[in-house]
């Protein structure tokens, strides 16, 4: 379990309703860590803020669309004066699958925004707190499709590359605080957003991993930065950084082709 006194008194997880986020929230309450949580659905947000306060914590409810462009605005009108000392960036599924030459650049560039934009934001904004006091955590979730680039979400991948190396960059600036940074790489993972899209999490031989399983491994191993790879994906993690690239991408392609709902495949 981890400890309040370095990472609390509260903590923000971004996106943190559904899923890997509702899972590291019950996680911190049980902690002892209070909370603020940001997520778009009202109801799950507060059946997550309902959970949580069971445990006996504090928590602040954010119904917040983090692609707004004043959303780093609303986070901190909400968060004035608290002491935060943990940031979970966990919003960041693909929106967007398409072709990229073909695609909607709106619906791409939102991948972008909440990917990097957003995260950069939040970030900075609690990681300079964070480095003043001399102490706390900065979680990023990650994904194994950012190792490889991937043909229909060709910017998702590239927007989960960018933040694994962000994160990394991040670690060697931020220890010298005693602030610790990780990028919690996710492998297919049964959350609601996987389950609404249809995907074929049930295949033969498929890894799947559980929210309350990655988010207490993300937890166990924040000082363990700058990255970990959770759910028994590192030697895939390490096949996907290898070469020669075009068979690696080909045979990544055709995994991913597996996972797709019938008349998408
Ligand atoms: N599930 C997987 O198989 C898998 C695999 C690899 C990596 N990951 C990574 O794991 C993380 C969580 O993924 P997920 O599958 O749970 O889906 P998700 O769609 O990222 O949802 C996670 C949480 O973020 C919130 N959220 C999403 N978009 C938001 C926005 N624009 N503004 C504010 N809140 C937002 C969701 O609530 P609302 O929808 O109510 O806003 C939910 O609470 C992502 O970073 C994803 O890339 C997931």
């Amino acid at each position: 379990m981890i400890d309040k006194n370095t990472y609390g008194p509260w903590a923000v997880v971004a996106g943190g309703s559904e899923g890997v986020g509702a899972s590291f929230a019950e996680q911190l309450a049980d902690a002892g860590l209070n909370l603020v949580l940001i997520a778009r659905k009202p109801e799950p947000l507060e059946a997550t803020a309902r959970a949580a306060r069971e445990r006996g914590v504090r928590v602040h409810t954010i119904e917040l669309d983090l692609l707004e462009s004043a959303a780093l605005d609303t986070v901190r009108a909400t968060n004035d004066g608290l002491d935060v000392g943990l940031l979970v960036f966990n919003a960041g599924a693909n929106t967007y699958g398409h072709e990229f030459v073909t695609g909607d650049q709106q619906r791409l560039q939102q991948v972008i925004d909440l990917n990097i934009t957003a995260q950069l934001q939040l970030t900075q904004h609690f990681g300079a707190a964070m480095a003043e006091r001399g102490r706390g955590g900065i979680l990023l979730v990650g994904s194994l499709a950012g190792y490889l680039g991937q043909g229909q979400i060709s910017v998702y991948s590239a927007t989960k590359a960018f933040s694994r190396v962000f994160a990394e960059g991040l670690w060697l600036e931020l220890r010298e605080y005693g602030v610790d940074v990780l990028e919690l790489v996710l492998g297919v993972t049964r959350t609601p957003a996987m389950e609404r899209g249809g995907l074929n999490l049930d295949l033969p031989g498929l890894n799947v991993a559980e929210p309350d399983d990655v988010a207490r491994e993300g937890l166990a191993n924040l000082g363990n930065g700058p990255v970990h790879v959770a759910g028994g994906n590192q030697s895939a993690a390490e096949h996907r950084s290898g070469f020669p690239r075009d068979k690696l991408a080909l045979e990544a392609q055709e995994a991913s082709r597996r996972l797709l709902p019938e008349e998408e495949a």
